[in-house]
């Protein structure tokens, strides 16, 4: 990591007389005075360092490279950025020009095992690795909104600490609840992040209050019965059979359990077992993930599940082992923070800007750690370009559009304006219920 950052540093110079600092920008020598930059110029180079992410992934817990470039870029800036310990999360704290509260923006830094075909002249040079979940975006949206803050400081009443954290598709580990332990959302008031949305054009955006994005579970089950020669079955326990029952009880959950007004989906993604078509199997493994909206339905779902086994247990003269994962909560945003958010949108970015329906999607994100201890809100940012059908995310044809970066640090810098304005009027803001008056 040290040898990378040095690398980084070689494209910064300092003149010791002046104190003027100097970068290395398309072949030539640049004096870098971020808060005297043009609006080209920030739009620029929130550009250049998306480009330089997408060309350079690394997937969770390796980084490295996409540190060093976020650490280098921020101390060019002038900032005081810190390290994670342990792994490649990068923080710093912007302060404006008064004391005040604090508040934080988060963009996840992880690529994905996905063999890139964009066919982008600034495609992946890493094989097999690509950003295809527009993390190369946030993260180029964030150092852009470092730009534009670093612009208006007279404008912000307090601090904004800048979280860039990794490893967020490491689930149900995440590198969220690391930044935590790391203490980089001590002292916070407000957390605010947002994901590239590729259902949504463009300049508009998702947000609501409540629910937005699911809690994740993980389960793996072991049937175990007892081989037997395929013409005797009634001398063994069919461990395949049992599997078949348990998958049409798993059904009858989702049916029958919960509430038809709650939501909850439950994949069972892999089954293997038995070892030969005349035999009669004697173990059989299943995998499966849980979605769910409310962390009480969720609580109930692996005694359920477990529920089923016992039966089996009884019925079929099965044994099992259950193993269950909890993964990401569900991603719950406050409804101060999320009103906060819609009406910036639409005086920065316009009325029409939010989306007027919002459901919650059952993918999942690790942002909602940060939002069970912080008020604050969650996004979803349009990214495709109106009249080209869109790739979703994880998708090897992934290609968000790159008027995506200026929207959302536009957005995210008139949230964080918003947000210290009214919390210092207010400390306790965030904690109030209903809309903003
Ligand atoms: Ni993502």
């Amino acid at each position: 990591l040290h040898k990378a950052i040095r690398r980084q540093r070689q494209m910064c110079i300092r003149d010791s007389n002046t104190s003027m600092r100097f970068f290395f920008y398309k072949g030539r020598w640049i004096e870098m005075n971020p808060a005297a930059l043009s609006e080209e110029k920030i739009v620029e180079i929130g550009r250049e360092c998306r480009r330089y992410f997408h060309a350079h992934p690394e997937i969770s817990t390796q980084e490295a490279e996409t540190s060093a470039k976020i650490f280098s870029l921020l101390e060019e800036w002038g900032l005081s950025p810190v390290r994670g310990t342990g792994h490649y999360g990068v923080a710093a704290t912007l302060k404006g020009k008064s004391e005040g509260p604090l508040i934080a923006l988060r963009a996840d830094m992880d690529a994905l095992s996905v063999r890139e075909e964009t066919g982008l002249p600034f495609a992946s040079q890493n094989e097999g690795v690509m950003h295809a979940c527009g993390h190369d975006v946030h993260m180029a949206i964030l150092l852009e909104t470092v730009l534009r803050l670093l612009q208006r400081r007279d404008d912000l009443f307090g601090s904004v600490r800048i979280l860039f954290q990794p490893s967020e598709e490491l689930s149900p580990t995440g590198g969220a609840r690391l930044m935590m332990k790391d203490g980089f959302l001590d002292g916070v008031s407000g957390v605010f992040g947002l994901h590239v949305w590729p259902s949504y054009p463009v300049g508009r955006i998702g947000i609501k209050g409540g629910p937005l994005m699911a809690a994740s579970d993980r389960f793996r089950v072991t049937i175990k019965g007892r081989t037997a020669h395929a013409g005797h079955p009634h001398e063994g326990v069919d461990a395949i059979l049992a599997a078949a029952d348990f998958l049409q009880e798993v059904s009858h959950i989702v049916s029958r359990r919960v509430s038809p007004l709650d939501t909850a989906t439950i994949n069972v993604g892999t089954i293997s077992g038995g070892s030969r078509y005349n035999v009669v199997p004697g173990s059989c493994i299943l995998e499966g993930t849980i979605r769910t909206l409310n962390e009480t339905t969720r609580d109930h779902i692996p005694q359920w599940l477990e529920g089923i086994l016992k039966g089996l247990e009884q019925s079929a003269g099965i044994t099992y082992e259950f193993n269950y994962f909890r993964g990401y909560p569900v991603l719950m945003n406050w409804p101060k923070p999320a009103e906060l958010v819609r009406q910036t949108a639409q005086e920065t970015l316009g009325e029409e800007a939010v989306m007027a329906h919002v459901e919650p999607d059952l993918t999942a994100e690790d942002f909602g750690f940060y939002l069970q201890k912080v008020p604050g809100a969650f996004l979803w940012l349009g990214c495709s370009t109106p009249g080209t059908p869109a790739a979703g995310l994880h998708n090897a044809r992934c290609c968000p559009d790159e008027k995506a970066l200026e929207v959302g640090s536009r957005l995210m810098a008139g949230v964080v304006i918003k947000a210290l304005a009214a919390l210092s009027a207010d400390h306790d803001f965030f904690q109030k219920d209903g809309s903003l008056s």
